[in-house]
């Protein structure tokens, strides 16, 4: 297949090189092309404004889009997630039909507080603004002409991206909390379930990304305490307090299921934030 990644950051290059190997053609594009590997074709574009005729390869199979926001302001949302899909999708070749058109979203839509499971059955009702340009991005996806898919991506984290785990060292858990959950995935299982999506015969128009086990930060915090690699290097492990959380008005809690992912046939490598993080404390604290 003739794959364009746009977006082709943290996730994408992931999954590009992922593809490339299974002897797709993998283009990638993005704003700055000079760190894109060898085996990604370069594309070099800014998806804030409509592209240039002839700036995307021809006879494109599949899209994934996964730009990110550069910022927190509605703008930056509104490119990401609004405007970037609709740029390349007016950017194709008229006889360009695409085979799939994929969209990364984010489990940032559901603004469920009570620690709930959420699916993808489940209300969207987000409180942010960001959340509402997301839902934006999806139905302009999901409405076109294209067959369009949607990965609802919880926290990334991986090789680099460890500042889950810094988090956890650094806060208090407290003891006083409700459980509030956090739910993520690995970026090696977000590139791993986006190529089974785009290979996926009749895929539903909607998917959870996220491991199995959306998990309390205490929980996170705990087991962190637990591993022999942290107090070698004595790294202090947060202790419970009980002091309350003030600051539980803005924030969601809400377990996010991956089931329908599962059930279409995704075995995740990672498959809980246990597995995950100890690859990477491996890696990090190795004697
Ligand atoms: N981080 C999380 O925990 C999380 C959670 C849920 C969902 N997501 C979503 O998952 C997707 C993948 O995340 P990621 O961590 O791989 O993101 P990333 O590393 O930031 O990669 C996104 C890429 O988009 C490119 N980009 C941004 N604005 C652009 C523009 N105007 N035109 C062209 N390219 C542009 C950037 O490259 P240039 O700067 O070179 O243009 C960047 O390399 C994103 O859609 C993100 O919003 C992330």
């Amino acid at each position: 297949m003739r794959i364009l990644i746009s977006g082709c950051g943290y996730v994408g290059t992931s999954l590009g090189l992922l593809l490339a190997s299974e002897g797709h053609t993998v283009f990638g594009l993005r704003r700055n092309t000079s760190a894109l590997p060898p085996g990604i074709y370069s594309v070099e574009a800014d998806l804030s404004t409509p592209l240039p005729v002839g700036t995307l390869p021809g006879d494109l199979d599949a899209v994934v889009h996964m730009t990110s926001p550069g910022g927190s302001t509605d703008e930056f949302y509104k490119t990401a997630y609004v405007d970037g899909p609709r740029n390349i999708l007016s950017a194709l070749a008229p006889h360009n039909v695409l085979r799939r058109f994929i969209l990364v979203s984010s489990t940032g839509v559901y603004g469920q507080k009570d620690g709930g499971w959420v699916d993808e059955g489940s209300p969207a009702e987000p409180e942010s603004a960001s959340g509402r340009r997301l839902l934006e991005g999806e139905s302009l996806v999901l409405g076109g002409p294209v067959s369009a898919v949607v990965l609802r991506l919880g926290g990334i984290y991986g090789p680099g991206r460890t500042g889950a785990i810094e988090r956890a060292l650094r806060e208090q858990p407290r003891e006083v909390d409700p459980a509030r959950y956090t739910n993520r995935i690995h970026r090696d299982d977000c590139a791993g379930a986006l190529r089974h999506l785009l290979l996926l015969r009749d895929p539903d128009p909607l998917y959870l990304g996220v491991d199995h086990e959306p998990a309390p930060r205490r929980a996170v915090a705990e087991w962190l305490a637990s591993r022999p690699d942290l107090s070698r290097q004595s790294i202090e492990v947060p202790q419970l307090t009980a002091q309350a959380d003030n600051n539980t008005r803005a924030r969601t809690n809400k377990r996010c299921s991956n089931a329908r992912l599962v059930a279409s046939g995704y075995r995740f490598r990672y498959p809980t934030f246990r597995e995950g993080f100890a690859t990477l404390l491996d890696k990090t604290y190795a004697p």
